[in-house]
């Protein structure tokens, strides 16, 4: 691959523990470690439920899409995307530019119900109000599991596994 781009994106479900993970990755091999969501909120200037509750969720995904293509070409370390990014089809097709070019998409798949668990105590995301948290989160996972599955060239198990454990079958896929 020519220029500057990620040596491996995370994708997966809300609490899968994409920003975990993907931050231990990181450090396990000495490379910087971007988190999308996190990028977002530094360049909108406001946490993602007040993004969401002032503009809604097609202004959010203009916001993510943008910031996704941007980075995926000018950032040379890990890179872990929002839950809902790769559903959106400008990022499923700068990811799969992105495979083209050698690019590694790992599509971390916890188990539903830890995950589902994980992202309702971590609060903070509005996807999964006004309503049943649980089943909106299950909803979301039958809708994007077969999308995250058919787009990712690489799949990594996380069941049972510590955040350590994880990121080394993480690093032994890149
Ligand atoms: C979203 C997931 C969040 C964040 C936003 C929307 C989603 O990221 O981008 O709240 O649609 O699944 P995490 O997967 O890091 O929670």
């Amino acid at each position: 691959m020519s220029g500057r781009h990620p040596v491996a994106v995370i994708i997966g479900m809300m609490g899968a523990g994409k920003t975990r993970v993907g931050r231990e990755v990181a450090q396990m091999l000495r490379l910087p470690f971007l988190d999308a969501d996190i990028e977002i909120e530094r360049e909108v200037g406001m946490s993602i439920p007040d993004y969401f509750a002032q503009y809604g969720e097609p202004a959010f995904r203009r916001v993510e899409s943008e910031l996704i293509a941007r980075t995926l070409s000018d950032f040379d370390g890990i890179f872990a995307l929002g839950g809902g990014a790769p559903m959106t089809p400008a990022v499923q097709d700068a990811l799969a530019g992105y495979m083209d070019e050698g690019g590694r998409v790992i599509y971390l798949q916890a188990d539903p119900k830890e995950a589902m668990e994980r992202a309702n105590r971590g609060g903070g995301r509005p996807m999964l109000d006004g309503g049943d948290a649980n089943a909106r989160w299950m909803r979301l996972y039958e809708q994007r599991d077969p999308v995250f599955t058919a787009l990712a060239n690489v799949h990594v198990r996380t069941h049972g596994s510590t955040p350590q454990m994880a990121a080394r079958k993480v690093m032994n896929m890149i």
